[in-house]
């Protein structure tokens, strides 16, 4: 009887430890794209630290036309930025796609604040994609404003994507910082 109870027991630790392993495995095996627009390059770096923290493929949303100083004067209203974000419709072309954007579970999508929410370039983004089935998670760098709407916004944009609100980072913010946040849609 003991050794029927040895054996039994060992079989369960057996199917409870290869149990465990399947379903650590399948917490990693989630298709994970990072893409990201940057004027000036502190999204570009965070966004970089961001894809090598999580394993995953990075994307840069490359404007067809390249912003120029005098195009991201705040400042100036007439200024190329000033004149994009004031139109709610306004959708700057990307310069390239996305190879197959049907394979990705997971996509985070970072971007410079600009007038309190995402740059329309990145509207444009939203609306090039089947997200269907997708989680969607934006993070963005700004001189000091938070994420706004742009959460919403986006998801308005791609109503059949799970859109989250996501996270404003510092520019310095680290591999492990963005990792640990991360890490809550790689489940
Ligand atoms: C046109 C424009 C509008 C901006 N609007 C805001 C804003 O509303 N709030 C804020 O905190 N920073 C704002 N910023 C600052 C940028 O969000 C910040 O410098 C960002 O980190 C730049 O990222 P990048 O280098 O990836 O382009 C704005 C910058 C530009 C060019």
């Amino acid at each position: 009887m003991k050794k029927l109870i040895s054996v039994l027991t060992l079989i369960l630790t057996v199917f409870t430890t290869s149990n465990a392993k399947a379903e650590e495995g399948k917490m990693t095996d989630k298709n994970v794209l990072v893409a990201y627009f940057s004027a000036t390059g502190t999204t570009a770096g965070v966004a970089k630290r961001l894809a090598t923290a999580v394993n995953a493929d990075l994307f840069e949303i490359k404007p067809q036309q390249v912003y120029t100083e005098a195009d991201l004067d705040w400042r100036d209203k007439k200024s190329r930025s000033s004149i994009e974000m004031a139109d709610a419709s306004s959708r700057p072309a990307i310069a390239d796609k996305v190879e197959d954007m049907s394979k990705y579970d997971v996509v985070f999508v970072g971007f410079p604040i600009w007038w309190y929410r995402e740059p329309s370039i990145i509207d444009t983004f939203m609306e090039s994609y089947d997200f269907s089935g997708k989680t969607v998670v934006p993070f963005a760098t700004s001189g000091s404003s938070g994420m706004g709407k742009s959460g919403e916004i986006m998801q308005s944009l791609a109503p059949q994507a799970k859109v989250l609100s996501g996270k404003r980072f510092s520019a310095d913010a680290s591999e492990a910082e963005l990792k640990t946040w991360a890490d809550e849609w790689l489940k």
